[in-house]
């Protein structure tokens, strides 16, 4: 079998990974920052490792301003509407999942103003149009590290110096880049950086967070939900410090558990190293499907421009028929469609068939893109 689902989920993970987790159940499984006993400190500690992990990889200094949720959906609806209130105007872009897209369209009808930047047909972010969207009530600028229909990359940095520039927040989705390409905060000028934990950072599914830049001011982010923290249970109001301002109800110790396995293992093996691993595949990916007659590629078609996410279309076959033959014939998994992401597909011009994505990661190999790449141009060859 040939997993190539991995811009949805990875897998496999690494060992370390589901060891954490079945520790976690075994042998530790008390309630991370409630009761002062032995396994309620030990479980506090595991998710304060990787509150630390995870810092290190994306440049955080105090890993208290990492803030836990359960999937990058979550963190990005926590800022949307923590932040933005009617009257306030956001910028984002056409490239984006419907995990940014949906929470801002209901905003939009309660009266928060947004712009959607149009993206180039290879689904590329001009930083100039940002610029050009910016109006006197702009609050946010809010768009994804790299598309997860098409793999493009953005010019974050750019958007980020932007954003410092006219005093507005940066919010970045990294659901496709975080543990597959290098993310510095601060150098990258990023206020809020929402990710998932169970892609590119090898945790599993239910995990996800939110890092906080310095520059975001805390008493006008509300949370999304208030509840018990496990400190100052003496008050019936949230705690206003961090993490605890944003974490109410136990932990997914369970999830975090496996997720700093996930996450020491990116750092163990080297953010370069993977991205380089990655890249290499994904350009000979690129290579070989545009060399198949009746396969169209999409996107930059440049992997030093893209994730390993490759999306492309057979002629005269729906993507669906393909990605069922790829199942059964070939034992190659990958996701057709829309991928959450009709915006997106609408800027590439893909809408409403949507396109065959594979999503490579790090455990993948140049046999199994060679074995893709064959597959591929069988089914072209034989339509039906
Ligand atoms: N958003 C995930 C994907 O792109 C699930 O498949």
């Amino acid at each position: 079998m040939i997993y190539f689902d991995n811009a949805a989920t990875t897998w496999p993970k690494p060992p370390g990974v589901a060891e954490a987790v079945l520790n976690f159940v075994q042998h530790i499984g008390g309630s991370p920052g409630r009761s002062g006993h032995r396994l309620a400190v030990e479980a506090n500690r595991v998710v304060y490792d990787t509150r630390e992990a995870l810092a290190t990889l994306f440049g955080v200094a105090d890993p208290l301003r990492i803030v836990f949720t359960a999937n990058v959906t979550e963190a990005l609806n926590l800022v949307l509407f923590g932040y933005l209130r009617p009257g306030d105007h956001v910028v984002t872009t056409s490239m984006e999942h419907n995990s940014v897209m949906r929470p801002l369209r209901y905003l939009q009808s309660l009266g928060v103003e947004l712009t959607v930047v149009p993206c180039s047909s290879e689904g590329v972010l001009d930083a100039a149009d940002v610029e050009k969207a910016i109006r006197p009530n702009t609050v946010l600028l809010a768009v994804n590290h790299a598309s997860n229909a098409v793999g493009t990359i953005q010019p974050v940095a750019d958007i980020g110096m932007i954003a410092r520039q006219h005093g507005l927040l940066l919010l970045v989705d990294a659901a496709q880049t975080a543990g597959a390409y290098p993310i510095d905060m601060d150098q990258m000028h990023i206020d809020l950086l929402a990710f998932t934990g169970h892609k590119a950072l090898f945790g599993p599914q239910g995990t996800g967070g939110l890092c906080l830049g310095e520059r975001v001011e805390l008493d006008r982010l509300r949370p999304l939900t208030r509840g018990g923290t496990g400190s100052q249970s003496e008050l019936e109001e949230q705690p206003d410090f961090l993490p605890d301002k944003y974490e109410s109800g136990t932990a997914n110790g369970v999830g975090i558990a496996g997720l700093g396995a996930g996450v020491r293992f990116v750092l163990e093996q080297g953010i370069e190293n993977i991205r380089q691993h990655e890249q290499m595949l994904t350009e000979r990916l690129l290579a070989g499907l545009q060399d198949i007659p009746g396969v169209c590629v999409y996107g930059t078609r440049d992997a030093r421009r893209q994730t390993a996410c490759v999306s492309f279309n057979i002629k005269g076959i729906e993507p669906s028929d393909v990605a069922l033959r790829l199942d059964e014939e070939y034992a190659i998994l990958c996701r057709p469609g829309l991928h959450c992401a009709p915006a997106a597909h609408r800027t590439i011009g893909t809408y409403p068939r949507g396109t065959v994505r594979f999503g490579l990661s790090y455990f993948n190999s140049v046999e199994e893109v060679d074995a893709a790449i064959r597959a591929v141009r069988n089914i072209a060859m034989k339509k039906h």
